[in-house]
């Protein structure tokens, strides 16, 4: 069989193209151990049931430690629903935490497919209903994060965002800190 000498060419290519991507999904896997988010308890529930599995059932940012939080996330058409002890609206919830905070993040849809994404941070996970993720945000720098919802989940997908507010309790305490009333934190 004839094959063209360019033909042949950009075939090789190809090949060698896809061995690149498929030797770095493996090194990624084995060498560097990257997972994706997923659950502790392994697994999945009833989506429409979410809001009965424990964490969940009271969603919302709590103090576990020194500078670590935990966060239940219920993400539904269209917010994130994270209780109602917070800043901002039940909509646009504002969340805060002291710069060099950890927090885990449990989170899931309980109904479409959504997403979450935190701006500059390295979290972006795919909700998928029922199936219950989790990852550790680090929040090293001071600044105001979106967070948004970054997969289509229907007619009100563009109003599904909320705010986490990385402040340092130092600037507060000398009122350098212009976000925050007086007598907060
Ligand atoms: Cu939820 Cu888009």
């Amino acid at each position: 069989m004839h094959i063209d000498k360019y033909e042949r060419t950009w075939l090789i290519v190809v090949v060698i193209v896809l061995a690149c991507f498929f030797a770095a999904l493996t090194a990624g896997f084995l060498v560097y151990g990257v997972r994706l988010p997923s659950s502790d308890e392994g697994g999945f529930v009833i989506p429409a049931q979410l809001s009965n599995e424990p964490g969940y059932s009271d969603p919302g940012l709590r103090e576990i430690g020194d500078k670590k939080y935990e966060l239940y996330i219920i993400a539904k058409k269209w917010r994130f629903d994270v209780g109602t002890d917070h800043e901002g609206t039940t909509q646009n919830p504002i969340l805060r935490v002291p710069v060099g905070s950890s927090v885990k993040i449990h989170i899931s849809s309980e109904d479409t497919t959504h997403g979450f994404i935190i701006e500059d941070q390295n979290v972006n996970i795919e909700l998928v209903p029922g199936h219950l993720a989790q990852l550790t945000a680090h929040f090293k720098h001071v600044g105001e994060f979106g967070v948004v919802c970054h997969e289509f989940c229907g007619i009100s997908h563009h109003n599904m965002w909320m705010t986490i507010e990385v402040y340092d309790p130092a600037a507060v305490n000398t009122g350098a800190y212009s976000l925050l009333e007086e007598g907060e934190v």
